[in-house]
């Protein structure tokens, strides 16, 4: 049996995002330079030698809830080899080639903006927060699918230790500024640092979380550690990773896709395979890990999470709130 590696997608199957950041890289190398310069530059990040990724520390009295037991998770491997965050390199395997740049101690969050006891948490006291340590089985919908066994604590929980107030119509998350734990950032692709939002009745939704682990270990690097989002019914991209700021707004705030390319990345991104993104139809997505290029599968509406969620966007037309 051959085994499936990340290195193996075709061409055609690269996210069309990374299709968009090279189109942009070209724009802003002013067109003159050639195509193989810059995708020569965009993998300069990988390390020489890559012996795959190191299991990480495991996380003490993990309770398990039945929560997803249905699903079949991905293999660890195909996880967290198979990534996107652009602050630890361009390709999908280089995050995982890099996330030993990112030290993640010491690290806060810092929760400011429309509460009544703003602060900064340092992310051991995020650890022990979460008494009933969990993992949640999920599937997650990017233009891939793949089921994470994660580790987390309930989002909406988390934020009303902050007592958010009246104001508080939406949620700002913004991912470290540092060049030199991620030095993605040297290189100007994306308006750093990264940021996400949410709505307020999105994040105190019971299925939104905080992700702190995933197969019942510690966070690897190239997965957002030590802290990352997690809305099951959106796409991959609102998952911000290493976040270390959490805002309360009464305004929507900007996100880094939406910013950049807003006809093509809503600031809702609820998994709809009724509305085509611009390029490309959203009915069927590849599932990671699944035989060579992966089968494809049906995309279900919220991915397959509606019943729980679609009452969160009655009466929304989501063709235009994509
Ligand atoms: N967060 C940050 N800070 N930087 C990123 O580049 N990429 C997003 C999202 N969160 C990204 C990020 C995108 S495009 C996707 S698809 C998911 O992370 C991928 O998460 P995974 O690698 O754990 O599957």
């Amino acid at each position: 049996m051959r085994i499936y590696r990340p290195g193996q997608i075709k061409p055609s199957e690269i996210t069309d995002r990374e299709v968009w950041l090279k189109r942009r890289q070209l724009i802003k190398a002013g067109m003159g330079v050639s195509a193989g310069l810059v995708l020569g530059g965009a993998s300069g990040l990988a390390a020489a030698v890559y012996s795959g990724p190191d299991r990480n520390k495991k996380i003490d009295a993990l309770k398990e809830t039945d929560y997803g037991k249905d699903l079949e998770p991905t293999r660890y491997r195909s996880i967290t080899t198979y990534n996107n965050f652009y602050e630890l390199g361009y390709g999908k395997r280089a995050p995982a080639e890099n996330a030993h740049i990112l030290k993640t101690r010491p690290w806060s969050i810092r929760v400011s903006g429309e509460c009544a006891k703003p602060g900064v948490i340092d992310i051991e006291d995020v650890m022990k927060l979460d008494q009933e340590e969990r993992i949640y089985r999920f599937r997650c919908v990017e233009a891939w699918a793949m089921v994470v066994p994660w580790v987390g604590l309930p989002l909406g929980d988390f934020l009303k230790r902050f007592e958010p107030g009246s104001k508080a119509k939406y949620v700002e998350f913004e991912t470290l500024y540092d060049p030199e734990r991620m030095p993605g950032q040297e290189r100007n692709v994306l308006d750093w640092p990264y940021r996400e939002g949410v709505r307020i009745d999105e994040a105190m939704h019971p299925l939104a979380f905080l992700a702190t682990g995933l197969y019942g270990e510690v966070l690897p690097g190239q997965n957002g550690a030590p802290l990352r989002l997690v809305l099951p019914w959106k796409y991959g991209f609102k998952s911000i990773k290493s976040i270390v700021s959490i805002r309360f707004t009464d305004k929507q705030p900007g996100t880094t896709w939406n910013d950049i390319a807003g006809d093509e990345y809503g600031f809702y991104a609820n998994v709809n395979p009724k509305v085509s993104h611009p390029r490309w139809s959203q009915k069927r997505h590849r599932v990671l890990g699944r035989g060579i290029f992966g089968s494809k599968e049906d995309t279900l509406m919220f991915n397959g999470y509606a019943e729980e969620v679609a009452g969160l966007y009655k009466g929304m037309d989501l063709k235009k709130n994509f």
